[in-house]
């Protein structure tokens, strides 16, 4: 499983981007509203840091297939490495469809359900993003649904990839990546979490005081 950042913030990715362990961004309207920057410079300075898939969404008040496709071919103008994000709904898998016939890779989101991944798959979705956390705050399962869709993409051979969205915590990432998912996205402050260990701080500690004593 590889990781992309979950974030606007140009600081966050760049932090991450050094640390060598991200090959990719997600940002969606809130993230990006979020940094209060124009929406295009904030892109293209993201795509200045990271050589890899950055998904940028579609305006939120855009829900018609004809803004959509528009907009979508705007993004992927943008700059190479763009990946258009397109909410599930009918004319977001129809647009999707449009965009894989023009050669601009999507990124289907706020997927809920296998049944939505299977459609976004079939539309010709590059990626489709189930959202754990917010399933899991309405008292769902979303880690069941990774296993879900990761064993049905499995079993019918498709090519789609999984980026594992909304996630909360190290042990979200964890179960995402035994589940077989392709990508997980993540904040910056979950990427920070994963970093620490109490023992690892505390090893540190005592191998300085241990060195100190010593050699002074
Ligand atoms: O980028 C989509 C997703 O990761 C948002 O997460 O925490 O707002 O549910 P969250």
């Amino acid at each position: 499983m590889r990781f992309f950042i979950d974030t606007a913030n140009v600081d966050e990715i760049r932090k991450a981007n050094d640390m060598g362990v991200i090959c990719g961004v997600t940002t969606n309207p809130s993230l990006i509203a979020k940094e209060g920057r124009d929406y295009k410079e904030t892109i293209q300075e993201i795509a200045t840091i990271v050589d890899g898939p950055i998904s940028g969404e579609v305006k939120p008040t855009t829900l018609d297939y004809e803004g959509m496709i528009k907009e979508a071919r705007e993004i992927a103008a943008i700059h190479p490495n763009m990946v258009v994000k397109i909410p599930l709904t009918a004319d977001g898998l129809k647009a999707c469809h449009q965009c894989a016939k023009e050669g601009i890779k999507t990124n289907l989101t706020l997927v809920f359900s296998a049944s939505q991944a299977l459609l976004a798959a079939r539309a010709g979705a590059t990626y489709v993003s189930p959202f754990i956390g917010r399933l899991d705050d309405i008292s769902e399962d979303g880690l069941e649904l990774i296993r879900t869709i990761a064993d049905m993409f499995s079993v019918n051979g498709i090519d789609s990839q999984i980026i594992c969205a909304s996630i909360r915590s190290p042990y979200h990432v964890m179960q995402c990546a035994l589940a077989g998912a392709d990508i997980a996205t993540v904040p910056y402050k979950v990427i920070m979490q994963m970093v620490h260990h109490p023992l690892t701080d505390q090893g540190i500690e005592k191998f300085q005081n241990d060195y100190k004593k010593v050699f002074g």
